[in-house]
């Protein structure tokens, strides 16, 4: 089983990935780390920890960055998102508390602690993982690989123009992860907007598993909506859940190894685009977009069945 790690901001699409996570036998989720993103850092804190005990999971988590390393916090997402996280739900109430130790700090104890087993699936703005680089370097050579949701290089952002959300919330955190010279591989939007999800998907999660699935159906509305309303499309994009399934079939994404650039002011800040020098990432460029699809709804509709 692979040791994993979510860096994560839920969200609607970061519950969808966790609670995956969660039900693949193949992966060991030892916890969650939380940053502000698609709400404020408690909220992410408290979301996490009740997709924990929605999923039967005692790990720990901790809570991490409320804010950007230099640029001022951006508005929430909340038309996206909802203003809890969970769409229209009302705030989650979980029974847990979060782990007394800061995001960077648990990541880099866990990875220390099994040196060259852990893989981290950041999912939110970088700002925990460039702050456990600066807080103890050798995370970088200890860690078994990143994974990270984020990024926009050979198309279109989806909050400018250029720049894609995780990366335009804390570009200078973005550089410093991306260039940090760990085994890195992006998962952006030139992959995760060609994986989507429909109502009737959901329907059919909440069926095979009513209780995880019908908890995603139910927030997948709001999301669903706002897919519609802004984009005219039936059903959303799986952005989050797509960076996990890289860790889970490999097989179904083409990478091409490349050393990256983040813009960091100015109106393309957060762009991600090819450099010439620097560390090499491996950047998803191609998917099987309809077989991470059926392995999303394969593996969480038995998650029930793993709680
Ligand atoms: O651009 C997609 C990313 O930003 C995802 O992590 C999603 O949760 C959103 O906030
Ligand atoms: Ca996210």
């Amino acid at each position: 089983m692979i040791p994993l790690i979510i860096d994560t901001d839920p969200g609607i699409d970061d519950a969808m990935a966790i609670l995956y996570a969660a039900a693949h036998p193949g992966l060991d989720l030892i916890g969650l780390t939380t940053v502000f993103g698609n709400v404020p850092v408690a909220t992410a804190t408290r979301n996490a920890l009740f997709l924990a005990e929605l999923a039967g999971l005692a790990i720990p988590v901790a809570e991490g960055a409320a804010a950007p390393l230099v640029r001022p916090l951006a508005p929430y997402p909340d038309f996206i998102h909802g203003a809890e996280g969970f769409g229209d739900l009302p705030p989650a109430r979980p029974a847990g508390r979060a782990d007394p130790r800061p995001a960077a700090r648990f990541l880099c104890e866990t990875v220390a602690a099994r040196p060259g087993a852990v893989t981290i699936c950041a999912i939110g703005p970088l700002t925990n993982l460039a702050a456990a680089l600066a807080l103890d370097p050798s995370i970088a050579r200890n860690v078994a690989r990143v994974v990270v949701m984020g990024g926009a290089v050979a198309c279109p952002g989806n909050v400018t123009p250029r720049a894609e959300a995780n990366i335009f919330s804390d570009p200078q955190a973005a550089a410093a992860v991306l260039g940090a010279g760990w085994p890195l591989t992006l998962v952006g939007l030139d992959v995760t907007r060609q994986v989507i999800c429909t109502e009737e998907d959901f329907a059919g999660l909440a069926r095979a598993a009513p209780v995880t699935g019908g908890f995603l159906e139910r927030a997948a509305r709001f999301y669903l909506r706002f897919h519609r309303e802004r984009h005219g499309r039936d059903g959303c994009t799986m952005h989050d859940p797509t960076a996990v399934i890289e860790i889970t079939d490999p097989g179904l994404f083409e990478t091409r190894e490349t050393a990256l650039a983040v813009t960091l002011e100015g109106r393309a800040a957060g762009r991600t685009r090819l450099a010439s020098a620097g560390p090499a990432v491996r950047v998803c460029l191609v998917l099987d977009a309809g077989a991470v699809r059926a392995r999303f709804l394969a593996v969480t509709g038995k998650a029930d069945a793993a709680r």
